[in-house]
């Protein structure tokens, strides 16, 4: 069989391995051509491909980004771009795409199956926001990235009696917020699934200092908003799938509790080094066998599936299924999160 790989939307540490793991069983157990598609479905509407064999996969396990590139493409936005990424494909004798991406992505593939593409698709993203499956690649290293922040941020405010803000990512959800708040010890955790009140945040962190603690350390997802207001965006304009930039709501907040505890107060938004470097050991082990898994529903003809971890098993659900179902934070870590802060 001739495979074809592509990786769309926002990188994830992890991507690197999953190809790696994709081509290396496809050309050895299956005797497959691989073949990369360059900048997510882009490279399929405008006919972009990189050559994978033994050789370009080598060292790629630790390795951050995409050898592939990435993009937000959307082939339905553009004029006849279902039908391209069909000729394509057969123009360049491709039996199966392998898919990695999140919802978006993952979108497109399920509608292009529906219109005869084969593919197959593996989750990722690092806000651990799709359905079905209990940790998409890359969330655990940018956890880990928010978490060391948490730390390093708690010795400053601590030193200086101040309240540190993290902003982290997270556009509709805030596992990465809730899991960093909860592993880093953040005295306030705000998240896209429960809008704040401010007086109740600035209330809380009173409350500390009457306690003796002069400082507070405060995680806030992109996406988190007051009671009442909207999402607090970056600019204008969205992209092809429709989504707005995020990203201010670390600052707005601070200026906030800064006047109403009269605490000075700092902020650190985290961005990209969530996103950028190399994986940490878990999301590297969940991306290989996520690679292997996929290949393998390649060479079952199980396409408009997506491969996904239920427990400690590596399992296939309908992409049907999965779309449009964000999933949002476990209640039950919200309140673990809860005993420990405001
Ligand atoms: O979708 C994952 C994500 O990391 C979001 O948390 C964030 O809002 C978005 O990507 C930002 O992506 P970019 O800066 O690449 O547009």
């Amino acid at each position: 069989m001739k495979v074809g790989v592509l990786s769309g939307g926002g990188d994830a540490p992890g991507i690197n391995a999953v190809i790696r793991a994709v081509v290396r069983k496809g050309i050895l157990s299956y005797g497959d051509e691989m073949i990369g598609i360059q900048d997510g479905w882009r490279g399929l509407v405008e006919n972009k491909f990189i050559p994978l064999n033994l050789k370009t996969i080598s060292g790629l396990l630790p390795r951050g980004g995409s050898i592939l590139g990435t993009s937000r493409t959307n082939p339905f936005k553009r004029q006849g771009g279902p039908q391209k990424v069909l000729e394509i494909t057969k123009l360049n004798a491709i039996d199966a795409v392998v898919v990695i991406g999140g919802d978006d992505t993952l979108g497109v593939a399920n509608k292009m199956t529906e219109l005869g593409l084969n593919c197959v698709g593996v989750p990722k993203t690092i806000d651990n926001d799709l359905g079905l499956t209990d940790y998409t690649f890359g969330f655990q290293t940018a956890v880990h990235i928010a978490c060391e922040a948490i730390d390093r941020l708690h010795t400053t405010a601590e030193a200086h009696h101040r309240v540190m803000i993290l902003e982290v990512m997270g556009r509709y959800t805030g596992w990465i917020a809730l899991e960093a708040g909860i592993a880093g010890g953040a005295d306030v955790v705000l998240i896209p699934e429960k809008p704040f009140d401010l007086k109740e945040v600035c209330k809380f962190i009173d409350q500390r200092v009457k306690r003796g603690k002069m400082f507070s350390l405060v995680v806030v997802a992109e996406g988190a908003k007051p009671k009442g207001s909207e999402k607090i965006v970056y600019g204008t304009g969205s992209d092809e799938f429709g989504h707005p930039r995020l990203g201010g709501v670390g600052y707005y907040i601070g200026k906030e509790i800064e006047k109403c505890t009269g605490i000075e107060t700092r902020v650190v938004v985290l961005g990209h080094l969530q996103r950028g470097g190399s994986p940490i050991a878990y999301d590297r082990v969940l991306a290989t066998r996520y690679g292997i898994a996929a290949i393998d529903l390649v060479h079952k003809g199980q396409y408009g599936k997506m491969v996904a971890l239920k427990g400690n098993k590596i399992v296939s659900v309908l992409l049907k299924d999965v779309i449009g179902k964000r999933k949002t934070v476990d209640l039950e870590l919200y309140e673990i999160a809860k005993v420990f802060s405001g």
